[in-house]
């Protein structure tokens, strides 16, 4: 939050996912997606060489997982496919910071962009991206399982800011 009245940001780590991170991550998935992803999903990714899967813990003991994500290498691109952060913890910063490092390793891969699908009626998503300069390059009919349309979004490397 940029208001210097807002909660901040509390000590955090940021690390690859182990599997002793499976539980915690499973039933923040629960909470906060309408098509939450399995334990299959999740070991199947860890499975995947380009496939990375990040934890936020607190700095402090490392054992509370206030958010994650998976992304993908590929090529010249790094594609985000999943991204979340358990509802206590929302709004202090945690989604950027995890973007920001993200970005960070997108660029020491030597990806030219991040691309990544969003829920049209994702509105705090779509906060995110447009804030750290993702627009929309493309419109997705029925792109979920439910029906719902998704904006493909991109954002290109060269000249990104990580300080957004
Ligand atoms: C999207 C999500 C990851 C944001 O996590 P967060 O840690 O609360 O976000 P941050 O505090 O880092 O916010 C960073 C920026 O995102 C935008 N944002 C965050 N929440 C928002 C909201 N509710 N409405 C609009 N914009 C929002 C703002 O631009 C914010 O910057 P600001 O606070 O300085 O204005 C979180 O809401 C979430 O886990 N949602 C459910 C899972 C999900 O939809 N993942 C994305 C799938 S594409």
């Amino acid at each position: 939050m940029s208001d210097s009245s807002a909660p901040a940001l509390p000590p955090v780590s940021i690390r690859p996912a182990t599997p002793d991170d499976l539980d915690p991550i499973l039933a923040i998935e629960g909470r906060v997606h309408l098509a939450p992803w399995t334990k299959a999903n999740f070991e199947g990714e860890w499975m995947k060489p380009y496939s990375t899967t990040w934890v936020v813990t607190d700095d402090e003991t490392d054992a509370e997982v206030f958010g994650y994500a998976t992304f993908w290498a590929m090529d010249d691109s790094v594609e985000i496919l999943n991204i979340a952060v358990d509802l206590p913890h929302r709004g202090l910063g945690i989604a950027k910071l995890l973007l920001q490092q993200i970005i960070r390793e997108a660029l020491k891969k030597g990806a030219k962009r991040l691309i990544l699908d969003v829920r049209k009626s994702n509105l705090p998503a779509a906060g995110l991206y447009q804030r750290a300069g993702f627009v929309i390059t493309q419109y997705r009919k029925a792109f979920y399982s439910n029906g719902e349309d998704a904006y493909h979004m991109a954002l290109e490397l060269e000249g990104a800011l990580l300080d957004f």
